[in-house]
């Protein structure tokens, strides 16, 4: 216990609050601040524009894809870097060559950025978006089997998250996959609630691409991400927003083709400093122990909070048996959006960071590896507390 309380206090805004808000963004240790600010300064004094610095930034690129790549056991070249998740969905889904009468797949549970992106696709090639119902699959029924009801032989692209953002349901991605290569669709997944929490094995699991941000569950800082693109898919995927760092150019510095890698889909100048913060954050985890026994950990304080929970009066847990992921959803009294702000914002005041989902509403408290029982209690004593006030 005390080591997990030496752990902690890397994290500043842990200091002063109960926080369960690692899906909508996860702190940030001290050590990755400080490695951003002196990245920061070490480009300032170097440069900011000079051989050596541009000789630094390159390391630092190739240092945080071979992080990355590690995480997912997946070669480097397939690594694009970029700013968060909805930026890696984008490349996917407008890179594909779409023709009027082609047909994509979505889920009734994905971000309603990734949902804008499709109905845009739509507008402009004549796609058909359908969605098909996992909400519903959360306790009983079999999210592949409606997937597969869903599919069309003119499907070009399903997209669907790893884990619900809303439900925390967790989807058995490697049977999403094989059914997905069956039917000769591409399947982008929407990692924004899985990297960070599950161990994962994206090269055993034959997904296409898969977009993720490291700022939610790896507490790494805002604005830089990344997206694999499975080696086959590469050649189907043409890079949509490009510039200098897509493309290799010759003596006179004209272009002469994509980079031959994930680098295709990469643009031009970034929040470069936020390289080497990531890949900090990355190396914290590890410290701390595997992927899996991270995740074991996470399933662990997920059930303790999601016992607790189901023992308040006017309580439901979205999950009927304990939860397979960090987020743990409930409803509480009417189920109304109003009630749940209004709560939201009463634990707030005590102390406890929680947020509110519209769909289906509820409140979203996430628990991660480092969460303790002790917040957990307090968040559970401030939920009871809130039904004994009567909700006023
Ligand atoms: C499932 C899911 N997709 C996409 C996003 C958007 O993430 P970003 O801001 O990194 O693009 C979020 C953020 O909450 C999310 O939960």
């Amino acid at each position: 216990m005390t080591q997990l309380h030496n752990y902690r206090q890397q994290f500043p805004a842990l200091a002063n609050k109960d926080y369960f808000n690692y899906g909508g963004q996860g702190p940030m240790p001290q050590v990755v601040m400080d490695t951003i600010t002196e990245a920061q300064a070490y480009i300032q004094k170097t440069g900011p524009f000079s051989y050596e610095v541009k000789d630094w930034l390159e390391a630092e690129k190739a240092a945080l894809r071979v992080a990355i790549a590690s995480e997912f056991n997946v070669s480097k070249d397939t690594i694009t870097i970029t700013e968060d998740v909805t930026v890696g969905c984008n490349i996917a889904m407008w890179g594909i060559d779409w023709h009027s009468g082609d047909h994509m797949l979505l889920s009734d549970c994905e971000h309603p950025g990734v949902v804008a992106i499709a109905e845009e696709i739509s507008h402009r090639f004549g796609v058909e978006v359908t969605t098909c119902p996992l909400m519903t699959t959360l306790n009983t029924g079999d999210p592949v089997a409606v997937i597969q009801e869903h599919l069309r032989p003119n499907t070009r692209l399903v997209v669907v998250s790893h884990v619900l953002w809303n439900t925390g349901q967790v989807l058995p991605l490697d049977e999403i996959a094989e059914l997905c290569n069956h039917n000769q669709s591409l399947l982008l997944v929407d990692a924004a609630q899985s990297v960070g929490m599950l161990p994962l094995d994206l090269q055993a699991c034959g997904v296409d691409f898969y977009a993720f941000t490291g700022h939610k569950w790896l507490c790494g800082p805002e604005g830089v991400g990344g997206l694999y693109v499975k080696a086959e898919a590469r050649e189907r995927l043409r890079p949509t927003f490009i510039g200098w760092r897509s493309v290799t150019t010759d003596s006179h510095g004209r272009p002469t083709g994509w980079y031959p890698d994930g680098q295709r889909y990469e643009v031009a100048t970034s929040n470069y400093p936020l390289y080497p913060g990531l890949k900090q954050a990355i190396a914290i985890h590890e410290e701390w122990g595997t992927a899996e026994e991270r995740y074991q950990q996470i399933c662990l304080n997920a059930e303790y909070l999601w016992r607790r929970l189901s023992a308040v009066p006017d309580v439901k847990c979205l999950r009927t048996a304990p939860p397979e992921s960090g987020l743990v959803s409930f409803q509480i009294g009417d189920s109304k959006i109003q009630t749940m702000i209004k709560l939201v914002k009463f634990l707030e005041s005590q102390g406890s960071f929680v947020r509110v989902i519209a769909d289906p509403c509820c409140v979203r408290p996430c628990v991660h590896y480092f969460t303790l029982e002790s917040e957990i209690d307090r968040l559970v004593e401030g939920v009871r507390e809130w039904v004994r006030r009567g909700k006023e």
